[in-house]
C-alpha cells in the first residue's frame, strides 16, 4: 500500500509516567503514535477501541523502562523495530488450532458439504476459502486439515484455494514456518496430530501436504478488502477489538465480497452490526454462521434456529 505522506516528528511538552496514570497519553503523543504507524506500517490506530489500545502503549511504555510517553515518542522514531513490537502488542494474537472445535464441526458437518454440494450443482471450477486475520495459521491449517482428512474426494472435482491474511508480517512468518507449541493443539482431536504433525524439539511441525494448501499474505482490512468471490470467509475475534464504526465498516466489506452462496463465520463473542444485518442471515445462531441474505435458500440440513 502506498502509505499517507506525513511529517513525524515527536510532539513537546512531555509528561512524565509517573506522574499520572499510565492511560492518560496526551492527544499530541497518541497523534504522533498514529501517525508513525500509520506511516510505517499502514495500520489504522483508530479502528481500535481507545481504552484497550492506551493500554497497550502503556505496555511498551514500560517495557521500555521510558521516564515519559513522550520519551516513548522519541524512541519510535529512533528505533524502528519497537514499531514492529507495538504492533504485535496491538494486535492481539491469540490462536489455536480447531479454536472452538463445536465451530469447526459444524463447517466439517454441515457448511463443507453444503458448499461443494452448491458447486456442483453450478457448474462451478474452483472454491475460495479466506482466514481474514489469520494470526499465525492455526485457523486456516485447520480448514485444510479438515479438507485432507474428509474431502479428499471432493477437492480431485473442485479444487479449493485457502487464503489467509493478517496486518503483522511477523505473525505471517510464524505461520508459513508452521511449528507450533502444544498449547496451541489443545483442541485439536488426535488423528490430525498423529496423522498431520511431527514433533520436533517439544514442537510440532505441521505437514506440508497441510502447509501447501495454505497461501499466507500480509493484510490490512481497512485498505478494503483483497479477495472477492469467497465461498466461507472466517473472521473470528479481530472485529472484537475494533470500535462499533470500523466493525460496520469490515462488516460492510465482507458483504461484498462473500459469494451468494456462500458463509461468514464470525468469533464466539462477536455479531453482525449495522448494515450487514440486512446484508447477511443467521444460518447457526450458536457458532455465529451467516449467509448473505438474497440467493439464499435455506438447506433444511444446515438451519439450527
Ligand atoms: C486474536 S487473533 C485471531 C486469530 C484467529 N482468527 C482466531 O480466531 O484464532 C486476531 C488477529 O487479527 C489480526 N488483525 C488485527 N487487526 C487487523 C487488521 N486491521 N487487518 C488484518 N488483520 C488484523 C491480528 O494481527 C491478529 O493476528
Amino acid at each position: 500500500m502506498q502509505p499517507e505522506t506525513v511529517l513525524i516528528t515527536a510532539p513537546q511538552e512531555p509528561l512524565m509516567v509517573s506522574d499520572r496514570s499510565l492511560f492518560e497519553i496526551s492527544d499530541d503523543e497518541f497523534s504522533h503514535i498514529r501517525k508513525t504507524l500509520l506511516f510505517h506500517r499502514g495500520f489504522k490506530l483508530d479502528a481500535y477501541k481507545d481504552r484497550c489500545v492506551r493500554r497497550r502503549i502503556a505496555i511498551r511504555i514500560r517495557a521500555n523502562h521510558c521516564e515519559s510517553a513522550q520519551d516513548y515518542c522519541n524512541l519510535l522514531v529512533s528505533d524502528k523495530t519497537e514499531i514492529d513490537r507495538l504492533l504485535k502488542v496491538l494486535t492481539i494474537h491469540v490462536s489455536q488450532f480447531f479454536r472452538n472445535l463445536s465451530t469447526f464441526e459444524k463447517l466439517r458437518e454441515k457448511i463443507i458439504p453444503q458448499i461443494f454440494a452448491t458447486a456442483r450443482q453450478t457448474g462451478k471450477k474452483r472454491l475460495r476459502f479466506w482466514s481474514l486475520g489469520c494470526s499465525s495459521g492455526e485457523e486456516p491449517y485447520s480448514l485444510a486439515l479438515i479438507l485432507a482428512e474428509h474431502f479428499a474426494k471432493e477437492l480431485e472435482e473442485i479444487p479449493v484455494t485457502i487464503d489467509a491474511t493478517d496486518v503483522d508480517t511477523s505473525i505471517i512468518q510464524t505461520a508459513e514456518k508452521a511449528l507450533y507449541n502444544h498449547d496451541r493443539l489443545i483442541e485439536t482431536p488426535i488423528n490430525y496430530i498423529s496423522r498431520y504433525f511431527i514433533e520436533e524439539n517439544h514442537q510440532y511441525r505441521l505437514s506440508p501436504t497441510i502447509t501447501k494448501m495454505v497461501s499466507f499474505r500480509i493484510g490490512e482490512m481497512f485498505n478494503s478488502l483483497i479477495y472477492d468471490e469467497c465461498d466461507l470467509l472466517l473472521c473470528r475475534n479481530v472485529l472484537i477489538y475494533f470500535a462499533r464504526e470500523q466493525q460496520e465498516q469490515v462488516l460492510a466489506d465482507i458483504a461484498r465480497v462473500v459469494n451468494k452462496d456462500g458463509f461468514l463465520v464470525l468469533g464466539k463473542s462477536e455479531t453482525l452490526l449495522g448494515q450487514s444485518r440486512s446484508h447477511f442471515q443467521t444460518i447457526c445462531p450458536l457458532e455465529r454462521i451467516y449467509s448473505p441474505v438474497k440467493s439464499f435458500q435455506t438447506p433444511t440440513d444446515v438451519q439450527e434456529v
